[in-house]
């Protein structure tokens, strides 16, 4: 059985090795961004959920290591599209890449990554990769149809916080559920086995989404490595501010309306402002709160495998580091 930190440092050595093969191909400039993307760190948590899934049925992991290189490579794809439409300017305290380079290297390369990471898919060997590609597939138009409902909902003031759920399920809660239920796949895991492992991502994911929010306005910025206040600038109907429409007085509500509608503001405050009615309201706390229950619903879905608690100590760990994160 693996620790968690000796599929980090696996994965790390992976990640690492391919993209500097990367440098030696051309064009260099639809190579040298996925270079770039990749190199510059994260945390690489949907590829150790996916070995750690993996290896709760199977001990040979470095069968699965394409696959969890190929989840990796996908999810900075969708990094450097989603920086695009974000307008977001820095990530993992770096240029993003449609500002280091353009953004039609951001689009392109983007898109090389996305074709990439299936080539990756497929170096697996296992009799279910068929499965295995297919949830992929799936998952990633569903994170398509997440991203595409984010940017319907910063135009919107009436979003609920149902349909907000059900965006962060679709843009961030299904890859990682899909990183799991892969590893299971891949390791010939029977389908109950597989399909409450995804219900553990859903939930877990669902919480890392929340949370990624509340840092996004409360986290500090060295340490988040994203530019914090991002969400508030672009009217990203958050759990924040959904639920502070939703509580705020009429007072309250014209201010928070007038900073979404205007056009010509200064963008530190207009982040001034909105937090500061957030704390008025106390929506940290709620924001919190969810976090943490949609946290022990994973929890339960993790209880629930019946496999022996050891062989799962690996995967509450992780989850737990995720729970506490900062960044
Ligand atoms: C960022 O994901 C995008 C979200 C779904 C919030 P991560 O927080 O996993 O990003 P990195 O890969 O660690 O930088
Ligand atoms: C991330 O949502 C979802 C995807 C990248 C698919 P965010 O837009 O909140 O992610 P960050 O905060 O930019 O990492
Ligand atoms: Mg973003
Ligand atoms: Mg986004
Ligand atoms: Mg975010």
């Amino acid at each position: 059985m693996y620790s968690v930190e000796e599929l980090q440092k696996i994965v790390k050595a992976e990640v690492e090795s391919r993209s500097k093969k990367m440098l030696e191909l051309n064009p260099v400039e639809l190579y040298e961004p996925i270079h770039y993307s990749l190199e510059m760190g994260g945390k690489r948590l949907r590829p150790v959920l996916l070995l750690l899934a993996y290896n709760l049925f199977a001990d040979d992991v470095m069968a699965a290591v394409p696959a969890a290189l190929a989840i990796e490579v996908f999810h900075n794809f969708t990094l450097l599209h989603d920086d695009i439409m974000d307008k977001a300017d820095v990530r993992r305290n770096r240029p993003t890449v449609h500002k280091k380079f353009s953004e039609n290297s951001a689009i392109l390369s983007g898109d090389a990554m996305a074709f990439q990471s299936y080539k990756y898919l497929v170096e697996c060997k296992s009799s279910r990769l068929v499965e295995a590609l297919d949830l992929f597939t799936t998952t990633a138009i569903e994170v398509c149809e997440g991203q595409q409902f984010d940017m319907d909902f910063e135009n919107r003031l009436d979003v609920t916080e149902a349909e907000y759920l059900e965006m962060i399920r679709l843009k961030t809660a299904v890859l990682l559920a899909c990183s799991l239920k892969a590893g299971a796949l891949l390791a010939n895991a029977s389908n109950q086995q597989a399909s409450q492992l995804y219900d553990f991502g859903i939930n877990l994911g669902l919480s890392f989404q929340l949370q990624d929010d509340l840092l996004d306005t409360f986290g500090d910025q060295d340490t988040f490595g994203k530019k914090i206040g991002g969400d508030i600038l672009a009217n990203k109907k958050t759990f924040l501010l959904i639920n502070a429409l939703q509580n705020a007085s009429a007072e309250q509500k014209s201010v928070l309306l007038n900073w979404i509608e205007k056009v010509d503001f200064n963008a530190e405050e207009k982040i001034a402002a909105v937090t500061k009615i957030y704390n008025q309201l106390g929506v940290k706390e709620r924001a919190e709160q969810r976090v943490d229950s949609y946290f022990k619903k994973a929890i339960v879905n993790l209880d629930t495998i019946q496999l022996e608690d050891v062989v799962k100590q690996p995967l509450y760990e992780l989850a737990n580091k995720m729970l506490t994160r900062k960044h």
